[in-house]
């Protein structure tokens, strides 16, 4: 077990490289069963959701080669439906979407219920309620869920009762094959449906719309394999631009598209943080205090729910009384405990989703807990303003989960951050 240890008070300087979207590649990668073929997927961020994707795709028959840290070629012919260990299913959201893919390459599906972020509920009704509107029988029996399809599934209309961005990537996914036109309405805009959409497009698939409210999807009979690239993780940007910011420091996040943090740098500079946007890259500086500001969690374009925690984590240091509403998962404040042990004011209304944050001077230093993949990047983000040293336990199963190097990346740019074994 592994825990990180921060001497917080020093400021960020320097340059980080961000990697490629650990939310972009989960479908992606779990797609290529659908192309029955050879496919080579790069910018994979080397993170921990991501090896085990890979150990479920080499257990289900694929043949994963890794050509290098953020290459790998998958060949998908062999893959046996049904056979996804559900030890490994479980410790993921993302493997929700072997349910689409297995529907879309062999009409039918069986997969273990799966894991992921503990922040409270998190069904599938809507995933459940397209592959049935695409005429899939859904059943849930002793932990599995199962579907299948007499013949082909049946393109149509869906109109989703809620925006969720797995349930609209597994029923494009489903939608692929499926015979006719499917059309999904109120469907996620976020950049990595847009990501799905380019991928599956590149192996055959018909799909316009994705990025609107309204994706269409003319089904084929099968897709093929194809070269692809996986977008920039603007959560990963994200978080660096806070952790400068948090630091009075000054740090250029390359590799990125700006627009896809649009939100989260508006709100940077209506705090009075410096944001300067080059397209492919974003400089961050703050010499100084900044100030308070309101924030709506709220699914894309607006506010990033995952940034949520690290924004909360910035205004507990901000000049004057800030609210973060979280409009996604509603009982994602489950770490505001954690940042009240190093001297965040911070009260929560649980009725109204809303944290509302009195500024402080200064945080210091505690030793904390994180309770799940964006809360660690919130409390490292704290540490490293901090005062005096910072203990983050349980970041093996939270924080690596998702962040590629975090402790590299930080101390390339002067952060006095480590490692260390639990006792
Ligand atoms: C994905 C991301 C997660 C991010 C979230 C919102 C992955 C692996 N995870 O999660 O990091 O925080 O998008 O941007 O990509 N809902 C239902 N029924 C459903 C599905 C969802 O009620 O069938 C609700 C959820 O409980 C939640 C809301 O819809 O309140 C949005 O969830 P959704 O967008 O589906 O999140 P995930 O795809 O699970």
């Amino acid at each position: 077990m592994k825990k990180i240890k921060i001497r917080g008070g020093r400021p960020l300087r320097g340059q980080i490289e961000i990697g490629g979207m650990k939310n972009a590649a989960l479908p992606i990668l779990f797609a290529t069963i659908i192309t029955g073929d050879v496919c080579v997927i790069e910018n994979i961020p080397p993170v921990g959701d991501i090896e085990v994707t890979l150990d479920i795709l080499r257990t289900m028959g694929a043949k994963v080669t890794r050509l290098s840290p953020t290459v790998v070629e998958i060949d998908t012919r062999e893959v046996q439906q049904g056979s996804s260990p559900e030890t490994l299913v479980r410790r993921l959201r993302g493997s929700t979407y072997l349910i689409g893919c297995e529907l879309a390459r062999f009409g039918r599906a069986k997969v273990g219920l799966s894991g992921g972020c503990n922040f409270g509920a998190r069904p599938i009704d809507l995933h459940k309620k397209g592959f049935v509107a695409l005429g899939a029988s859904v059943t849930d029996d002793d932990g599995y869920v199962s579907a299948q399809v007499k013949g082909r599934l049946k393109g149509c209309k869906i109109v989703m009762d809620n925006i969720s961005v797995g349930a609209t990537a597994n029923i494009l996914m489903a939608a692929c094959t499926a015979e006719g036109l499917t059309t999904i309405e109120n469907a996620a805009h976020e950049p990595h449906i847009v990501d799905l959409a380019s991928f599956l497009n590149s192996c055959g698939a018909h799909i316009s719309g994705a990025g609107t409210s309204i994706i269409k999807v003319r089904g084929v009979e099968k897709l093929h394999g194809c070269r692809y690239a996986i977008i920039p993780d603007m959560i990963e940007a994200g978080t660096y631009m806070v952790a400068a910011a948090a630091t009075q420091g000054e740090v250029t996040l390359t590799g990125v598209i700006s627009r896809h943090l649009d939100a989260v740098s508006a709100k940077m500079k209506e705090m009075g943080i410096v944001v300067i946007d080059d397209g492919d890259s974003i400089t961050v500086k703050t010499t100084g205090s900044f100030g308070s500001t309101n924030i709506q969690a709220v699914p894309y374009p607006g506010f990033p729910t995952d940034m949520q925690p690290q924004i909360t984590a910035l205004l507990s240091l901000a000049g004057g009384i800030s609210t973060v509403t979280e409009n996604v998962f509603k009982k994602r404040f489950r770490y505001v405990e954690e940042l009240r042990r190093m001297g965040a004011a911070i009260s929560v209304d649980d009725q109204n989703s809303t944290a509302t944050i009195v500024g402080v001077h200064r945080l210091h230093g505690a030793t904390v807990t994180s309770t799940d993949l964006r809360a660690g990047a919130a409390l490292i983000i704290a540490g490293l303003a901090a005062e005096g040293e910072t203990c983050i336990l349980a970041v093996a199963e939270t924080v690596e989960r998702g962040y590629c190097d975090i402790v590299g990346k930080l101390r390339a740019v002067g952060a006095d951050i480590e490692f260390v074994d639990e006792e």
